[in-house]
């Protein structure tokens, strides 16, 4: 159990802002929650150069994930573009590398999330969504998506889907986090901070 102050990491990656809005946008929602804090981090690019090594501090966004900062939170919001359907290789690099927290089972009964952006409305962001989640479902954590009881889920014609929160950015990358996508966002990193509040007492136990 974590010995600091329950925290949700929300971990993204984002090239050209969009999912960094979309982050900041649930982790204010989590911050609305009494008791929790979220903690903004990123991840870096991968390098097409083996020996490149990027500096511990990104000019802009969050600083870098570290494996602690994924050991001890209380719940999870994962965060990437939409690639090919899928999410980003540098956020996907990331979870490659926490093969020792499967083995100590220091993710099992955290609930998490996940959100993404795409360039077009039918470009693959419920595919993205749920290909996010399973990483996280081997880790044994909780998953949460977006509930119907948002009304936004229905009204939305562009972002927002049960799966988790996500927006449409457009071709050029130059359309702005709408207010239903916004609103959904910081709906999802509510409910995250309520789970991840019930769930402490369940890990507690253990
Ligand atoms: C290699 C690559 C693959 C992409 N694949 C898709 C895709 O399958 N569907 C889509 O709508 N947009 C796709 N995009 C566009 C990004 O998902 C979109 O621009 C997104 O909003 C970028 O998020 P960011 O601003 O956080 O970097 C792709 C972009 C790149 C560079």
């Amino acid at each position: 159990m974590s010995p600091t102050r329950p925290y949700v990491l929300v971990l993204y990656y984002s090239r050209s802002g969009a999912t960094r809005t979309l982050a900041e946008q649930v982790a204010a929602g989590v911050e609305e929650v009494a008791g929790v804090d979220a903690r903004l981090r990123t991840v870096p690019p991968v390098s097409t150069t083996c020996e490149a090594v990027a500096p511990d501090i990104p000019n802009e966004g969050a600083v870098y994930a570290t494996l602690e900062d994924l050991r001890q939170c209380d719940g999870l919001a994962l965060g990437s573009p939409t690639r090919f359907g899928n999410m980003a290789a540098p956020l996907k690099y990331f979870l490659d590398g926490t093969s020792e927290l499967w083995l100590n089972g220091a993710l099992i009964d955290k609930p998490a999330t996940a959100f993404t952006s795409t360039a077009s409305l039918h470009g693959g962001q419920e595919a993205t969504l749920l290909t996010m989640l399973i990483p996280m479902l081997h880790q044994g954590m909780v998953y949460a998506g977006v509930p119907y009881s948002e009304s936004g889920l229905v009204t939305t014609s562009s972002g927002g889907t049960p799966y988790g929160t996500s927006h449409v950015a457009g071709e050029r990358s130059d359309r702005s986090v709408d207010d239903i996508e916004r609103t959904l966002a910081r709906a999802q990193g509510r409910r995250l901070a309520r789970l991840a509040m019930a769930l402490r007492p369940l890990r507690e136990e253990k």
